[in-house]
């Protein structure tokens, strides 16, 4: 077997992006696609995944009680993600598991590190102590000009309108700063990035991403379950 990027027998995708391009919808689809196939399958996000950074994610995306620097945003965020990787996606990729997760560390590099202009050697430096060195097996980058993603996620004109939260309302320069650290990491790691237009037909897009991940599966020998057990599909 192929090790993955964490010689762990499970396989870690994640989606990122700017907002409006489609990620939750992007992978739930794979989620779902994955147990049809008969994967062990598991989808979770960030900010969150777990009772505790549940929490932390109400605090750092809807409270404005306090006043909340981009530091201790950072450092929030963090506390969150250590307790997700450490309690729900470390456990599944041990137990073999296909991994399915919206947003990850590198949404710290682009919002915190691009958007607020924290040092982005210290935020990779952060995300290393907080995930004890976990990465993704794959990074499917949603790519989408911020106007348009925010169009459709705050429902301006689009078909969006669901909930919008601190993040949203930075304004559009922000979001640009945070797309161009993304872009920066998926041309540093092309291996590792799959870059889609987020503003392209839904259905092409979720086939593109299952062909992907299909393929990279099978170059580790990751199996549906079915398979492993010799039961039919
Ligand atoms: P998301 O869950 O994609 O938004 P929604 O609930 O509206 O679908 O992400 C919430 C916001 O959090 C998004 O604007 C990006 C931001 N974010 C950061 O700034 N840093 C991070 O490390 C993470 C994971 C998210």
């Amino acid at each position: 077997m192929k090790p993955g990027a964490n010689s762990q027998p499970g396989f870690f995708v994640v989606f990122e992006g700017p907002d409006g391009g489609g990620k939750t919808t992007q992978s739930g689809r794979l989620f779902a696609h994955l147990e049809k196939l008969n994967y062990e399958a598991k989808w979770t996000r960030e900010p969150g995944g777990t009772a505790l950074a549940d929490l932390i994610r109400e605090v750092v995306l809807h409270d404005t009680t306090h006043e909340i620097s981009p530091r201790v945003e950072a450092l929030l965020l963090s506390a969150a993600r250590s307790q997700h990787v450490e309690k729900v996606i470390r456990p599944a990729l041990e137990a073999g598991c296909v991994v399915v997760c919206d947003r990850f560390k590198y949404s710290t590099v682009a919002y915190q590190g691009g958007g607020s202009g924290l040092n982005v050697g210290d935020l990779n430096g952060l995300n290393k102590f907080s995930t004890d060195g976990l990465d993704a097996d794959l990074v499917i980058l949603l790519d989408i000009d911020p106007s348009e993603g925010l169009c459709r996620k705050l429902g301006l004109g689009g078909a969006g309108g669901s909930e919008t939260n601190k993040m949203e309302l930075r304004g559009v320069e922000y979001q640009e700063r945070a797309r161009e650290q993304f872009r920066q990491m998926a041309s540093e790691s092309p291996d590792r990035w799959l870059v889609i237009d987020g503003t392209g037909c839904a259905d092409e897009i979720g086939d593109e991403i299952s062909r992907r991940v299909t393929k990279e599966l099978e170059a580790r020998s990751i199996v549906p379950t079915s398979a492993s057990t010799g039961r039919l599909i």
